[in-house]
Formats: C-alpha cells, structure tokens, sequence
C-alpha cells in the first residue's frame, strides 16, 4: 500500500466522520508533522497502547475488496499493569462491498454498531474445536438487547444505530451495502498481536510503499516513525 493512499485514506475518514458530526479525540487530528513537536512523555497512553489510525489491506494489496481504516480511540492491555482499562472502542470505516475477512477473536467479545450510513452486513459462524466454520450449528446473537436465531453464513443487516454483539470464537466478516458505513466497536481489551484468528491467514497491517512522507501516523508506527 502507497503512503500517499494511506494519507488520503485517513483525510477522508475525517471527512466521512464529520459527515456524521463524529468528533474524534484530539489526537485523531494530530499529523505526523505535530506529534514531533508533542511532548512524548504526556502521551505515552496513546503510543504504548497504539491508539489511533490504522489503513489496512490484510496484507492483500487489493483494499476496496478487501479492507478497513480504523481509528482507536481508547483500549488497555491485558499484561500491562499500567494500562488496567478492561474495553476498547473504535472507529471502522467500511466501505460497500468492502471485506473485513473472517475471524474471531480468542479473548475478546466486542459489539459491533452501525452508526449511520448504509446497512452494516455480515456473516456469522460458529468455530469447531479445529478453528474451521462450524457449516451445521445455528448462530444465536443479540442485536441490541433482541435474540436473533441465524443458520449458519445467514447474512446479518445492521441498519444505523443498531449493534450487535459477538462472543469470543464466533467468527464474522463483514462489508458495506447502498453507502460506507460509519462502523464502530466497543469491545473488551483489543489485542491486535495475539487474539486475532483469521479463517485465511493474512496479515494484520499493511505493507507501506513510502512514496512521499506521511501526513498522518499509523498506530503501529510510532516508535519507528517518532524516534528517527
Ligand atoms: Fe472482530
């Protein structure tokens, strides 16, 4: 993935997000240009914690197929006494017909919201003791407080403003219809390193081809890009 696609990519999630009057923390905000003049020491949260922006193509080169830009706004860490804060929330910008690829997360129950744009879709599974779709068992979910009973692969629609929650090891992808969607998720401790099993493995972050500087800083970049 370019670097000057990534820097568009997070410019227009600012603009999608405001569409909506979603107004991010104030890091969100911050450029590669104003977190080199921050004092690092006052932030230290936000870059142990990887807080912020990730553009990721699950490592497939192809990201309006397969892909999401997502903004942390707030997460803790399951081995890290400093950081004891037991939820996370994100921002996922979805774009239609654009795959989050299936997985399911080891320790991690997350509900996942449609905050306004187009129907929110999904596919759901169950996982079998050898991490495979589960094809026979049905998938029981709540949406928002509502039990919904669902075959197995059952396509699921969220329109805006509703959400619903995942337990650990059911697995899920999902992708847009009619218009992008202002997804978010509001979850427990979110591990991007470890509790993660994709159905296909396939890479978390993107490759990043840096074809002019970055305007914005990737979560995942800020011990590399902030110390050099
Ligand atoms: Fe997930």
């Amino acid at each position: 993935m370019k670097r000057s696609f990534i820097n568009r990519k997070i410019d227009e999630a600012l603009a999608f997000a405001g569409r909506f009057q979603m107004r991010l923390p104030e890091f969100a905000y911050f450029t590669a240009t104003d977190w080199r003049v921050k004092d690092l020491s006052r932030w230290r949260e936000v870059l142990d914690l990887q807080l912020g922006w990730d553009v990721t193509d699950f490592g497939m080169n192809d990201f309006t197929v397969r892909g999401l830009v997502l903004f942390t706004l707030r997460n803790g860490a399951l081995k890290d006494r400093r950081y004891r804060k037991p939820y996370a929330e994100k921002m996922l910008i979805v774009g239609v017909n654009q795959e989050t690829p299936m997985h399911f997360h080891f320790a991690k129950m997350e509900d996942i919201i449609n905050r306004g744009g187009g129907d929110f879709c999904m596919q759901l599974y169950h996982s079998t003791t050898e991490e495979e779709l589960d094809l026979d068992r049905p998938v029981s979910v709540t949406v928002d407080g509502q039990a919904r009973d669902l075959a197995p692969g059952e396509k699921l629609v969220l329109k805006p403003g509703q959400g619903v929650c995942y337990p650990q090891r059911l697995y899920h992808r999902f992708w847009a219809e009619g218009e992008p969607v202002l997804g978010w998720e509001v979850s427990m401790v979110n591990d991007d390193h470890a509790d993660n099993r994709f159905h296909k493995p396939l890479a978390r972050f993107a490759s990043i081809e840096e074809d002019e500087p970055p305007t914005w800083i990737l979560c995942n970049e800020y011990n590399t890009i902030l110390t050099t």
